[in-house]
Formats: structure tokens, sequence, C-alpha cells
């Protein structure tokens, strides 16, 4: 190793940091990063409209893919912590080659990120390990998934075995919807992801999100999040990327998170170490929690959306540092992260149509907001020729507020969301129904 790239590893500024991805989870990572006093610049490659609004946050446009002209505007831009949002470049490799051009990065590589990138793999690696999830089936055709749907006493849950943008899971009602969705799956419907199919006991329980910050060896937990997946209220409707969290949740109780830590958290982590998978990044497990305990329903290789907005609210300026402690691979593992004695909810505003198909482009205008304790994390924004704010996704906006208490943090987030209006827009009213106290309607009779 030269003198120079054994300085880059071994020194700590923290003075500019790049964020890749283009979501309200990079935005709210920006927001929570920012607060340090070391850090004087935020890239947020490519960001959107929104990313203008965080203090210290600059939005730059750099090829993926054309990584020698990326390495050498990074190192021009003396980047000293990369932070890789989405799963798509994790799998691609992107971690990899940035930590071979000598970057501290806090993102696993390809190997690590096939906990998300490949279902088949995750549950064959969850069976080795002996942690907790639903049974299985890795299948190849048609006939093969034919045979265990129709000798199975249930209905069984279809998954695409790649990345499919969280749409490659399907929960049938009947052993032909579960057919049906598998034929689809292998006709091609999400490409090369659908080669294999993965058929899964249906499980049943509330699921809870758990993030673990690994440096390859230790780790450091988040608080735990909730988030409500389902597009309509009382959780109905398609699947979504997530229409609202809360966080932390009460769901998790001590005894839980300790049985999660010894079956579940720990098992993960030596495993991959005996794979020899150096793991800096953040590893989100989507549990649920059935009557004979919390089981793994899926690995995720990056922070959640809409949890991270959530949760980044109640770091404090010391977040960063733990960000770089993992790509450094230095974490002590007993840092204790200080949470504020508030709690964290977040509501998101979609546009018509979404997760289907949907219109973007439509002004969005913002009234009277009350910014204390509440923030706006675009997810899908833009400008116009006339730099006013647009829609240009499905999921619009986030709107997160905290407090001492979940029905306060919730009316808050609720009054805002009344000020701010775009055609189409659509959100749930009853995001954090599970901690917030119901009021009595009296009856006029
Ligand atoms: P995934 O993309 O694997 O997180 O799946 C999306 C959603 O499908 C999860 O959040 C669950 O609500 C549901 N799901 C996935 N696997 C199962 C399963 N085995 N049993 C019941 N529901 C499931
Ligand atoms: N909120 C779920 C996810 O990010 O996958």
């Amino acid at each position: 190793m030269s003198i120079n790239s054994f300085n880059k590893k071994n020194s700590s500024k923290l003075q500019n940091i790049l964020i890749i991805g283009n979501g309200g989870r990079e935005n709210s990572l920006a927001w929570a990063i920012q607060k340090n006093e070391l850090v004087k610049k935020i890239y947020l490659l490519p960001g959107n409209a929104g990313s203008k609004k965080i203090n210290k946050s600059e939005r730059i446009s750099l090829d993926l893919n054309n990584i020698k002209a990326l390495t050498s505007k990074l190192k021009y831009l003396n980047i000293d912590l990369i932070v890789i949002g989405p799963e798509t470049p994790l799998a691609e490799g992107l971690g990899d080659v940035l930590r071979k051009n000598n970057f501290d990065v806090f993102g696993p590589g390809a190997d690590g990120a096939k906990l998300e990138s490949s279902k088949s793999w995750a549950k064959e690696f969850m069976k080795e390990a002996n942690i907790p999830t639903a049974n299985f089936w890795k299948v190849e055709s048609l006939k093969e998934a034919k045979e265990i749907i129709f000798r199975s006493p249930n209905p069984l849950v279809v998954k695409a075995d790649g990345l499919a943008s969280g749409k490659g899971v399907f929960i049938p009602e009947s052993k032909e919807e579960s057919l049906n969705a598998t034929e689809e799956i292998f006709k091609g419907k999400f490409g090369t992801a659908g080669a294999i199919v993965v058929l899964e006991e249906k499980i049943e329980g509330p699921e809870v999100s758990v993030f673990a910050l690994c440096d390859g060896k230790k780790y450091v937990l988040l608080p735990t999040a909730q988030d409500h997946k389902r597009l309509n209220e009382n959780d109905e409707g398609p699947n979504t990327g997530g229409m609202g969290a809360y966080s932390p949740t009460p769901l998790m109780t001590k005894i839980h998170l300790e049985s999660i830590t010894k079956e579940i958290i720990e098992p993960t982590i030596n495993s991959l170490l005996r794979k020899n998978i150096d793991y800096k990044g953040v590893l989100y497990f989507g549990l649920m929690i059935t009557k004979s305990g919390p089981k793994v329903i899926e690995y995720n290789c990056r922070f959640g959306d809409p949890e991270c907005q959530t949760i980044m609210p109640l770091m404090d300026k010391d977040f960063v540092i733990l960000l770089q402690k993992c790509a450094k691979g230095n974490l002590v593992g007993n840092e204790k992260i200080r949470i504020p004695n508030k709690v964290s909810g977040c509501v998101i505003a979609t546009s018509k149509g979404y997760p289907h198909n949907y219109e973007k482009g439509f002004p969005i205008t913002y009234g009277n907001i009350d910014f204390e304790d509440c923030q706006i994390f675009d997810s899908g924004t833009s400008l116009n020729s006339d730099s006013e704010f647009i829609t240009n996704g499905g999921r619009v906006l986030s709107i997160v507020c905290q407090g001492k208490d979940f029905n306060k943090v919730f009316e808050k987030a609720y009054k805002n969301l009344k000020e701010i209006s775009f055609e189409g827009i659509n959100y749930r009213k009853d995001i954090g129904h599970q901690v917030r106290i119901k009021k009595m309607v009296k009856r006029s009779n």
C-alpha cells in the first residue's frame, strides 16, 4: 500500500461526504450527516430537487458505470466517506470497485448484497445458519413448482429470486393464484430476476424492521421501526415500497430484542464472517413476530425507505462517525446511539395511481408548514423550467415529525400534510395506528 493510500485509509477526515441515490432515504441521510461540524460538504449523486434544501448539500451528476471518470472526480473532490443508498449499485459491486480505489465506503460488496439480490441464496444462508425463517422451496421450472404448490396444505407465497423493486412478492389466497404468479414470473415478468422462484410457507404476525450498522465484524443497532407496506388504510390493497413508518416500535420488547440478537442478528453476522464476507454497511432485517417467535421475512443490504427518513431525525451528530467507523472496519461494538426522549413518525405522500401507473410533473404547493420537530424529505421531486417543485415519482414526499408521543407526532404530520398539495396527492390517514390512542367516537343514540 502506498503512503498516500495508507494515510487515506487511516485518517479520520470527514469533510466531504458522497451519498449515492435519489430518494427520500438519501435526503434524510444527508440531513442527519450535516449535523456534524466536521462535515463541510455533502454531495448527492444524483439526489433530487429536494436535496438542495439540505444544509451543506450539493447535487452532482456522474455516470456510475464509468468507473475511471467517477473515481477520478471523487478523488478530485477529496471524498472522505461514500454512503451507497440503493440496492442495485450495491448488488452490482459498486462498493467493491470504490473500495479497491481506496475510498471508505459504507455499503457491502456484491457478495454481502446477495442477501438481498438473491432470495434463494438468502434462504439457503438462513437454513445453513439455523436462523428462523419461513420454510421454502427453490424452484427452476413450472413443473417443479406445480408439484410443490399442490402438495402443500396451504397456498404458498411466491417470490422472484432477484431484485424486482419490491414488486416480486405475491401473497396468494389460493393454490391457483400461487401457480399463476409462478407462471408469470417464469414467463419473464421480472426478466432474469425471475429465472429462479422461491416458494414460501405463509407466516403471520406484525412486521418490524431492525437495522444493524456493521463494520465486517461488529455491529451497532439503530432504533427499530415499523413500516406500512400496503397502499390503503387498515393494511389493505397492494404492497408498496412503504407508505409510512414509526420508530421506535413498542412491538419490539426487550425479550424479543434479546432473542432476535441471539437467534438472528449474531448468527447472521457470524455466518457472513465464516463465508469471508466483509460486510461493511447496514444490514436490514425484515422480521415477522409470529406466534412461535420472530422470523426473518427478508434481508436487505441498505436502509429501508421510509424507515430511514423516520429514524434519521432521532440521530445525533455522531451518526456519521458511526458510518465512517463501519466503513473503516473499526467499530468498537459497544457504541451507544444517543436518542432524544422522543419518538418519530413518517407519512408518505404519493402520486395518484402509485404503486401502479401514475402521472408526474404536477406542481407542488406548500402552505404554512410548522417545521419545529418536523422535516420534509423529498422522495420524488424535480424542478420545472420556472424552478417550481413538481412531482417526479410514485412516492413524492416524506413528512416526518418527532414528539413526546405518537399521537402528537402524527397529529402534526397530518396537519402539515394538509398544507401541501399537488394534483392527485394520496396518503394513508392511519399511519401509526398501532401506536396511536384511538379517540372514542361519541354515539348520538
Ligand atoms: P419482501 O419483499 O420479501 O419483504 O416481501 C414483501 C412483503 O410480503 C413482506 O413485507 C410481507 O408483508 C410479505 N411476505 C413476504 N414473505 C412472506 C411470507 N413468507 N409469509 C407472509 N407474508 C410474507
Ligand atoms: N420499506 C421497505 C423497504 O425499504 O424495503
